[in-house]
Parts: C-alpha cells; sequence; structure tokens
C-alpha cells in the first residue's frame, strides 16, 4: 500500500481503520479481521473508550505471527483534560498500557480545546479552561517530551485550524506532522491541503463517509447523506464501484491519508481495495463539484452558554 514518509522516515499506510464509534463489545473482532485483510494502520483515541480492546486485537495478531509491531502504524490521542504539560506524559502511559504497546507511531492532541483536569466530559462553561489560561503552546512542551523519551515516533494535532497550525509551529521545537481534520466530498478542506502542503504537514481525513453512525445528538436534523449523493451514486456505478469506494480512492489520490470506521469484515476488504482504484482528472473534478463546504462534525458540541468555546473561535472562522 501507499505510504507517507515522515521527517523521520517512518512510513504511513495512506489508509487505516477508524475506530471512533467501534463499539467495545465488536471492536476486538473489527481490528483483528483487519488487520487479517491487510490493514496496517489502526487509528485510536483514549476517549473512544476502547482502546483496552483494541490493544487485546493487537496483541493476539502479534503473538499469533499475523503481524509484527513494527509493521503496525497506530495512532492515538490526548483527551481535552490532558492539555498541562506534565499530564500529557500520564495520559500517554495509559493509552500505551491500554493498547499494549510501548510506542505509538503517532500522537495527536485531539482538540484545540482544554477542560479542567478533573473533567472527563464538560457540559458547562466552568468545566472548561480557555486556550489562554491552558495554552497549546504548554501542551505541546510535553507532547515533545513524548517524542525525546521514544513513547511516540511522531507528534500531531487534529481539528486545528491553519492559523492555530501556524502558531503552533512558529512555537514549536518539534514540528507538528499532521493535523487530522474532517475531509469529505461535503467538506473538501482546500485551503487546509494547501496550507499543510505548504508546510510538510500531512492531512488525515476522518468522517471520510460522513460518520453516519455517531449519536443523534450530534447530528443536524437536515443532514446530507453522502451515500445518496445522486453525482456520487451516478459515477460510482459507471465505475462499478461503491460510493464509499469512490469517496476513499478521492480522498486518497489528493495526498491525503484516510481512516474509514468499519466493524463488517465486507465493508472493511472493500475499503481497503480501494487503494488500488485510480480515478481520472475528469472524475476526480466530479466529485470535486459536489462540495457544500458543510461539516457533519462542526464542534458546536464545545460551545456552551458563557464558555470560552464557539464554532466561530473553534475553527477561526475558516
Ligand atoms: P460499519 O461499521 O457497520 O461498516 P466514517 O468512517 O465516516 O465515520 O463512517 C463510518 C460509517 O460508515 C459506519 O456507519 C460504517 O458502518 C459505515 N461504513 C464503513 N464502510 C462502509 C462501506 N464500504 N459501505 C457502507 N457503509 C460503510
Amino acid at each position: 500500500m501507499q505510504t507517507l514518509t515522515f521527517p523521520n522516515n517512518d512510513q504511513m499506510p495512506i489508509l487505516g481503520l477508524g475506530t471512533w464509534k467501534s463499539a467495545k463489545g465488536e471492536v476486538t473482532i473489527a481490528v483483528k479481521q483487519a488487520i487479517q485483510l491487510g490493514y496496517r494502520h489502526i487509528d485510536c483515541a483514549a476517549i473512544y473508550m476502547n482502546e483496552k480492546e483494541i490493544g487485546k486485537a493487537i496483541k493476539e495478531c502479534i503473538d499469533e505471527g499475523i503481524v509484527k509491531r513494527e509493521e503496525l502504524w497506530i495512532t492515538s490521542k490526548l483527551w481535552n483534560n490532558k492539555h498541562a504539560k506534565e499530564d500529557v506524559i500520564p495520559a500517554l502511559q495509559k493509552t500505551l498500557s491500554d493498547l499494549q504497546l510501548d510506542y505509538l507511531d503517532l500522537y495527536l492532541i485531539h482538540w484545540p480545546v482544554a477542560f479542567k483536569p478533573q473533567v472527563f466530559s464538560a457540559m458547562r462553561a466552568e468545566h472548561y479552561l480557555s486556550l489562554e489560561e491552558q495554552p497549546i503552546a504548554d501542551t505541546w512542551l510535553g507532547m515533545e517530551k513524548a517524542v525525546d523519551q521514544g513513547l511516540a515516533r511522531n507528534i500531531g494535532v487534529c481539528n486545528f485550524s491553519t492559523k492555530k497550525l501556524k502558531d503552533l509551529m512558529e512555537h514549536s521545537r518539534i514540528k507538528p506532522t499532521v493535523n487530522q481534520v474532517e475531509v469529505n466530498p461535503y467538506f473538501q478542506q482546500d485551503k487546509m491541503l494547501e496550507f499543510c502542503n505548504a508546510n510538510n504537514i500531512y492531512i488525515t481525513a476522518y468522517s471520510p463517509l460522513g460518520s453516519f453512525d455517531r449519536p443523534a445528538g450530534m447530528k443536524a436534523k437536515d443532514e446530507p447523506v453522502l451515500f445518496e449523493d445522486p453525482v456520487l451514486l451516478k459515477l460510482a456505478k459507471n465505475k462499478g464501484l461503491s460510493v464509499a469506494q469512490l469517496i476513499l480512492a478521492w480522498i486518497r489520490q489528493r495526498g491525503i491519508s484516510v481512516i474509514p470506521k468499519s466493524v463488517n469484515p465486507e465493508r472493511q476488504k472493500q475499503n481497503l481495495d480501494s487503494v488500488n482504484i485510480e480515478l481520472s482528472e475528469e472524475e476526480m473534478n466530479v466529485v470535486k463539484s459536489i462540495n457544500k463546504n458543510r461539516r457533519f462534525v462542526d464542534g458546536s458540541f464545545w460551545e456552551v452558554p458563557g464558555g470560552p468555546y464557539t464554532v466561530a473561535n473553534l475553527w477561526d472562522e475558516e
């Protein structure tokens, strides 16, 4: 599979398995079958509450000789209540212990949003710390320490605007290598891609398929369904592909790594097979033409009355 080369020469497989929303009871089998199918990149996060179950799958695959640790690319993410620089390493150690690993290939700051340390799920203004009270630059010192200690081979961020990336790059010893953000045909991220390409940062696309399975409370009532888009349906049919494969190929061909979530072996295989699909320039442009510039995951869940975060200041109005 095509890989993306990092500054330290590490190679990240361009397609990985997403695990957000993969339930504890099904994720061990899902990850194991994915590795058996040939997935070598697994995207995790402490807040997905399933790292222990994923760790079990990874360990079984290694013990059974299906894969070696060094053939896997494992990403995880720092949760919002662990942003104080002295909390980063302990949070990472907990993730490593759950995943039964001694290093991560990539560790990311999950959101540019800080909670008070004792808060796990912030519902009210007093649960939050503003970025003035808990600066990203401070969190990043902890992230850099994780690299120094060999616990994370690469570090990066998620959900950062170009403005926040620029600030971070200016104030960091070790540069962020990845910004994991939403990318799909309805939210294409042209400006972000241009910025990242110019600054040696890779984009990883989350919610590539629109994350239809996320909780109802996180969905708008009038939300469009990517799988029902007539333009995508027509092009996929003409090419003999599923809509999911078409979307994944389109994202990958823009040089963006992509982490579709599936717990179903047929769909996992379909998604993995998308790495062999080539779209013509014309086909790429057909998908480009349906951009709605509309996020599925808009961060509005961080906006509470009197709190420090708003959708506008989260994305810096980009
Ligand atoms: P499932 O896990 O049952 O396969 P995203 O990666 O954007 O968060 O989207 C994940 C959602 O898309 C899940 O509901 C997942 O269901 C579904 N999904 C993943 N791959 C496919 C596919 N190839 N075809 C249809 N649905 C898919």
